[in-house]
């Protein structure tokens, strides 16, 4: 998407909105920002850590459902005020403008921590692409190189550094443009690694963990936490409840089908992550054991590598899977920080650049403290914590819950549904799903919401 062009064009707001030149482009566009650290990274250590096929299970269902009304409300509320997120909600309601900053705010906190995982991904790239292949798949690589500061501080630099660089000189064109070649690559790779897999001894134990539901000895309190993980990561991975969907909406054409375009884009990023999931949890059991099921962010780090040895050829394809991997994140990291980015010259009526200065100073200052929170700082925790994970816990299940919220009460109640329905039928002459899209809007959606928020309390 022309974000830089978007942005402009939105500062404006003098009714001469730019539009996305075909069907394919809002569609690519917002898929592109859908996928990426989300689908490989985070998606497959909370289907290892949380049962497996059940997590799967739920995290479709949802995504199928409530991931559905929350994606069409966006993208209508977006596409029909025609404004950036700021001011879009408030252009539905006076009274709900203040969504708008909650909406920009989560973005400003998942962006730093964002490039510090990006710098992770780098450094893995570093390691295939100079032939340390085999040195990455040993046990400790992972916590040796977190554990200290220096190392992961310049990756993180890095890949801030890149997505701080793309933003300011505004050529988001360009590198989205290379994406779109390469997602298909990306792809490619994710489903012949799969493949590889399914092929080595004990794969079937790990596809049975992840594909069949177990429910032995499962209890109540698992399930709620397995619903609340599914959905933090369903908001994360859709890239919902902070304003992208909307910032996107308002560029999706008039003629675009709205149904169809959240069906596809949400098959293409379950997709993704699906297949992701395909090879690092069977990967998990056959490496390491079912103990190591419940490692937590660094399992991908972990395990990919042991895959990569254990292949023919396989120091340039994981060269080749992190290289991919590193640009699927970077479209994602440069689509959230441009959200921030247009806030601020919005708001404090600024010029591109001292924007962009701020705003990564701020990416700077959070991102350290996800570093030092993994290394020099290990023992301090909030809540139980260590700081990357906090801001991922209260982004996810704190921050976006209560957007998602405040959107289904300002949609199914106080403006009602009317005013979406009336968006989608602007291109189609029937809304489809009008009844399920209206029970999730009006009541479901709420009490997972209140349900989901209740459970974050009790950490505090
Ligand atoms: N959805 C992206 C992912 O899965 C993260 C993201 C969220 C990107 C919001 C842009 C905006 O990695």
């Amino acid at each position: 998407m022309r974000i830089r062009a978007i942005v402009k064009e939105v500062k404006m707001e003098n009714g001469t909105k730019e539009s996305f030149g075909s069907k394919l482009g809002f569609i690519l566009a917002a898929a592109g920002s859908a996928v990426g650290l989300g689908n490989i990274w985070r998606f497959p250590y909370l289907a290892a850590q949380y049962n497996g096929a059940v997590f799967v299970i739920i995290y479709i269902i949802l995504a199928l459902t409530f991931g559905f009304a929350l994606m069409v409300t966006e993208i209508c509320i977006g596409r029909k005020t025609g404004k950036s997120v700021i001011s879009a909600y408030g252009n539905v309601h006076k009274g709900f403008s203040f969504l708008g900053i909650i909406a920009t705010l989560v973005p400003l906190i998942i962006v730093p921590y964002y490039c510090v995982i990006g710098g992770w991904v780098c450094k893995y790239f570093f390691s295939f692409v100079t032939g340390q292949g085999t040195a990455a798949a040993q046990d400790g690589y992972f916590s040796s190189f977190t554990g200290e500061w220096l190392s992961p501080t310049i990756f993180f630099l890095i890949f801030a550094i890149l997505t701080g660089l793309v933003v300011m000189l505004g050529v988001q064109n360009g590198i989205e443009k290379i994406s779109k070649i390469l997602m298909p690559v990306l792809l490619v790779l994710i489903i012949g690694i799969a493949i590889y897999v399914m092929t080595l001894p004990g794969a079937i134990d790990g596809l049975r963990y992840y594909l069949v539901p177990d429910f032995r000895g499962y209890t109540f309190k698992q399930f709620i936490d397995t619903v609340v993980a599914a959905m933090g990561q369903m908001f994360y991975s859709l890239s919902l409840a902070m304003g992208i969907m909307v910032t996107y909406g308002a560029y999706m054409r008039k003629e675009d089908h709205v149904e169809k375009s959240v069906l596809q884009i949400e098959f293409f990023d379950s997709l993704v992550a699906v297949l992701a999931g395909l090879i690092i949890v069977p990967a998990v059991i056959i490496f390491s054991g079912e103990e190591a099921l419940g490692a937590g962010p660094s399992l991908m780090f972990v395990t990919l590598p042991k895959v990569f040895q254990s292949m023919p050829g396989g120091q340039i394809i994981g060269t080749a899977f992190f290289l991919m991997v590193i640009l699927a994140a970077l479209t994602s990291s440069i689509s959230l920080m441009e959200v921030v980015v247009a806030v601020v010259m919005e708001k404090l009526n600024m010029k591109r650049l001292p924007a962009c200065l701020i705003t990564f100073g701020a990416i700077i200052i959070l991102g350290m403290l996800s570093v030092f929170g993994y290394s020099i700082w290990d023992t301090f925790t909030i809540i139980g914590y260590q700081f990357l994970d906090f801001f991922d816990f209260i982004s996810n299940n704190v921050m976006m819950p209560i957007l998602a919220l405040l959107t289904c009460i300002l949609i199914g109640w106080v403006v009602r549904t009317e005013s979406v329905e009336q968006e989608v039928l602007v291109s189609v002459d029937r809304f489809k799903t009008r009844k399920l899209y209206k029970v999730m809007t009006m009541i479901i959606c709420p009490i997972f919401m209140i349900i989901i928020l209740l459970n974050s309390f009790i950490k505090f």
